[in-house]
């Protein structure tokens, strides 16, 4: 099924896919905006969901070959940001400039064969509201970012954030709390 709608060389659907079934497998709210340079590689078993004024900027790559994608309301996917199935991006998220959020990754148990040849599995990337991911940053499968946490540029993230935590590094540590006794951000000791 997928080899129908996906080319396995380039891993781009198929142009018959894009014309005919991509109207009836994106769903858009009100006011969202998908720029028109954004490459969508869709797979119409799964779901593409994004929310009302929400948009997807210019260079951006979205590919639910494996999962659903499904972006919340007043949620910005910015310049060149790529997202892999299965993800789910909550309503006022910013995922930064060249920034990667990857439910998606290759199986490599098997030695006899190359990577390539042996198949993908994904764990479900789950960025809570109002979440701000910098540019140029990793968000590995599996890994929850919580409400209202930030993830400083260029970090690769591979385990959960909690909420109200701002999070850098390779991989990220949580640097920084908010006090909701004191109303401020806090310095967590490392
Ligand atoms: C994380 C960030 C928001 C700053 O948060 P902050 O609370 O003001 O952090 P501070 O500047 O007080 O730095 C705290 C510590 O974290 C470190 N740090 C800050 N940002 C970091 C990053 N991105 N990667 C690694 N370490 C970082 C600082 O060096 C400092 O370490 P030290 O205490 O050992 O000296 C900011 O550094 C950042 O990464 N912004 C992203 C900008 C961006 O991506 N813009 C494009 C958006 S689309």
């Amino acid at each position: 099924m997928l080899r129908l709608v996906f080319n396995p060389r380039t891993a781009r659907t198929r142009l018959w896919v894009r014309v005919f079934i991509y109207p009836f497998v994106i769903k858009k709210g009100k006011h969202s905006k998908i720029r028109s340079s954004v490459r969508l590689d869709l797979n119409p078993n799964n779901k593409f969901q994004i929310g009302s004024g929400s948009i997807i900027e210019s260079g951006a790559i979205i590919n639910n070959g494996i999962g659903d994608i499904v972006i919340g309301d007043n949620s910005m996917i910015t310049c060149r940001a790529m997202i892999l199935a299965p993800a789910i991006i909550g309503n006022n998220v910013v995922v930064g400039i060249s920034s990667q959020v990857l439910g998606l990754t290759h199986d490599f148990n098997d030695i006899s064969l190359s990577v390539k040849e042996q198949s993908v599995s994904g764990t479900q990337v789950t960025i809570k509201d109002g979440a701000w991911i910098g540019g140029n940053c990793c968000i590995l499968q599996g890994v929850t970012i919580g409400e209202h946490s930030l993830v400083g540029a260029g970090s690769v993230v591979n385990k959960d954030v909690p909420p109200y935590s701002v999070a850098v590094g390779n991989p990220a540590r949580v640097i920084k709390r908010y006090d909701f006794d004191k109303k401020e951000w806090v310095r967590v000791e490392r």
